[in-house]
């Protein structure tokens, strides 16, 4: 399916809503940890097609801000998984040229997690392949908080001035830095909301929303979406460039 791309047309960056674990596993009268550890799987194949395919940029959302809600068991498991597939998958993510970064707020995690975080990070920085970024414990509006705070305390220290906030400056400062913005927004699993995703990076992206839950979601359906967005009229708010 891969010849089917015209990579003249690819979006740059890539971002994902992994949804719909949970209602996987109980479609199968399982429980929900099950559809989160499918999910792994699912993640590590569309990573794989991600980089056959040639993306400067894959964003996945791994866990929200707004998650810790959830039941206790559901969110220690979570934490012990994505900690699992940290340490299962970087060396073979290194191998392959992965630049990782984490998105979010670490601080809540746990030290362990952290250091893992910090490692992998450290272990794949001079790589010049896809750019991975998970958002763990990430909101979006956290994150534009965060980069208002940044700014706001390099104002009062007099090192630049308010006048100077544009958006590019905006932009270095949030987790994203250097980073293009994103072109193609997926969700599975029906719903159609943005759940506190890259509010900023997602500005223009154009949107595309899928049934499939992310345990099912397939190699050859994210190609699909990606097809789709190559034939999608982008306009920015001027006129057509078809
Ligand atoms: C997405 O699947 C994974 C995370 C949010 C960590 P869900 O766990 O939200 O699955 P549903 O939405 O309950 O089906
Ligand atoms: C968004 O999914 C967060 C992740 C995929 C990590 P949620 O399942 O948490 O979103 P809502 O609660 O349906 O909006
Ligand atoms: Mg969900």
């Amino acid at each position: 399916m891969l010849d089917k791309i015209d990579k003249s047309k690819l979006p740059r960056h890539v971002a994902i809503i992994m949804d719909g674990n949970g209602r996987w596993a109980s479609l199968q009268g399982l429980l929900r940890s099950a559809g989160h550890s499918a999910g792994v799987k699912t993640l590590k194949k569309i990573l794989d097609t991600a980089i056959d395919v040639g993306l400067e940029a894959l964003t996945v959302y791994a866990f929200s801000t707004e998650n810790w809600k959830r039941p206790h068991a559901e969110v220690d498991f979570l934490m012990y998984l994505f900690s699992y597939y940290i340490e299962h998958e970087k060396q073979k993510m290194h191998r392959e040229n992965v630049r990782i970064r984490f998105l979010g707020r670490p601080e809540e995690f746990s030290p362990g997690i952290q250091k893992q975080m910090r490692d992998a990070t450290q272990l794949m920085k001079n790589n010049t392949g896809i750019k991975f970024n998970v958002a763990a414990n990430y909101g979006g509006q956290d994150e534009i908080i965060r980069a208002t705070q940044k700014l706001a305390k390099k104002v009062s220290a007099g090192e630049i001035s308010a006048e100077k906030i544009t958006p590019a400056l905006f932009e270095s400062e949030l987790d994203t830095a250097g980073q293009p913005p994103v072109d193609l927004l997926i969700r599975t699993s029906g719903d159609m909301r943005i759940s506190n995703f890259l509010l900023w990076q997602s500005a223009y992206a154009e949107l595309w929303f899928t049934k499939t839950t992310w345990p099912e979601f397939s190699p050859e359906e994210f190609i699909s979406a990606i097809i789709d967005f190559s034939n999608r009229d982008r306009k920015f708010g001027g006129l057509s460039e078809k």
